[in-house]
């Protein structure tokens, strides 16, 4: 790829990754025929799809967004390490399997490389539920005969253990609450298609969920339509700020993103949410801001590598603080490599934006840091070479032709 830009055009924002997935493991819940629409064509979903195959629910795609997911009853709650190591979302069929059998085997999840992800969390929520687990030769094993509504407070909100402990909650006996649950959209979606499906959830977007235990023959197969993916939506906002240029993102929630966007705007960015998407323009030159990571609906972690990529090549000083993964700053010596100015300090990085980045061979070392190199693709003179891209083919809907629509010159070789 070559610096490009002004990017001009709209860009379609297909369905969430984080969201997705999760709802696809869902399904084991209960019998019958599931229709997901506005999937994205992405790797994870493929790789997810192998697992729930494994464990007895068959996926095939009914058109170029849309999911048929069938569970018939034959539910085996044993998930084989080859897939489960592959994504971290596989640790969401922990809830759901447990719940509606009574037992499930596990290898220890995998996905993107950014320091010590523990589960600690659920497993702890999942024991107050009645649960067992043992853990043995890279294996967890969880029992429950019936797992029974608790009270559980989180330190801190997560979205791996919210999702499974919500999931697990649906069939129990009794009354769940979650306090200081996680609020992301993907989780509301996954709440909403939930109670679709016949569950009863209360506080949906709030810090405290109340889950009330229903029969399984009370739940049914739905269809249902994922939100947005934020962090996509946010790759093409960074995309344009440092290309230049005008997008419309038709079909992103700002509502979704309003920090980043109200922050983007702190960058010189304009900004102008309808109901159907959001357009943005960019500034001739972005400016440096300060920013920390947070859970929803702070920062989110996955759009820094995006934002340090932003500040690389903005006017001033911008001091960028992890608060959710120390390790999650990989990227940063490829972006070094691009003539970057930035040095990272304990969970800081400090980054002095330059004129222009200048071309080179680099590395995606994960899926959002792949998407980073992509947009400092455009803002470097000369070609860049990005290798490791199927990190990117992970979470990214063709990335390459939406880019190359609106005016980036990049290619897949
Ligand atoms: C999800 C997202 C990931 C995103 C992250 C935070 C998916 C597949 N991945 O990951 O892209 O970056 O949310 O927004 O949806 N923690 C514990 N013990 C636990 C669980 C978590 O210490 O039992 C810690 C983690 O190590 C991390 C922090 O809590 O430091 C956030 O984790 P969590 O919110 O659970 O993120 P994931 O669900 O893994």
């Amino acid at each position: 790829m070559r610096c490009s830009g002004p990017l001009a055009g709209s860009v379609s924002i297909p369905g969430a990754k984080n969201s997705v997935l999760k709802l696809m493991a869902t399904t084991i819940l209960c019998d019958g025929e599931f229709e997901l629409t506005n999937v994205p064509a992405i790797a994870d979903v493929w790789i997810m799809g192998e697992l729930l195959a494994a464990i007895g629910v068959d996926m095939n795609w009914t058109g170029p967004d849309r999911l048929r997911l069938v569970n018939n009853g034959n539910i085996t709650p044993d998930a084989p390490y080859e897939l489960v190591e592959k994504i971290r979302a596989s640790i969401n069929v922990l809830g759901p399997l447990l719940s509606r059998c009574g037992r499930v085997k596990l290898s220890m999840p995998g996905g993107d490389d950014f320091g010590a992800r523990p589960i600690d969390m659920h497993v702890a929520g999942l024991e107050k539920m009645g649960a067992s687990f043992t853990f043995e030769h890279g294996y967890l094993e969880a029992r429950a005969d019936r797992l029974r509504g608790a009270h559980i407070a989180f330190e801190f909100p997560s979205v791996g253990a919210t999702e499974n402990l919500v999931t697990a909650a649906v069939l129990a006996d009794g009354v769940t609450t979650i306090q200081n649950a996680a609020r992301e959209p993907e989780i509301i979606d996954l709440c909403e298609f939930l109670v679709s499906m016949g569950a009863h959830i209360d506080g949906i977007g709030t810090g405290k969920l109340t889950i009330t235990g229903v029969d399984r023959g009370s739940l049914s197969a739905v269809q249902h339509q994922t939100v947005p993916d934020r962090i996509q939506a946010a790759t093409y906002v960074a995309s344009c700020a440092v290309a230049g240029g005008s997008l419309d993102l038709v079909g992103a929630r700002g509502e979704h993103m309003q920090m980043l966007l109200h922050r983007f705007g702190d960058m010189g960015m304009v900004i102008d949410q309808y109901e159907s998407g959001v357009r943005i323009d960019a500034p001739t030159r972005l400016r440096s801001i300060d920013v920390a990571t947070l859970p929803y609906p702070g920062i989110a972690t996955d759009y820094k590598p995006l934002i340090i990529t932003m500040l690389s090549v903005a006017d001033g000083v911008g001091i960028v603080t992890e608060n959710l993964y120390p390790g999650r700053f990989r990227y940063v010596e490829e972006l070094q490599r691009l003539g970057a100015d930035v040095s990272t300090s304990g969970h800081h990085a400090v980054i002095r934006g330059v004129e222009r980045l200048s071309g080179a061979p680099v590395k995606a070392h994960d899926i959002r840091a792949g998407a980073a190199m992509v947009v400092a693709g455009l803002a470097a003179a000369g070609e860049t070479k990005i290798s490791g891209i199927h990190h990117i083919d992970r979470g990214y809907d063709d990335i390459v032709g939406r880019l190359s629509s609106v005016g980036a010159d990049i290619e897949r070789c």
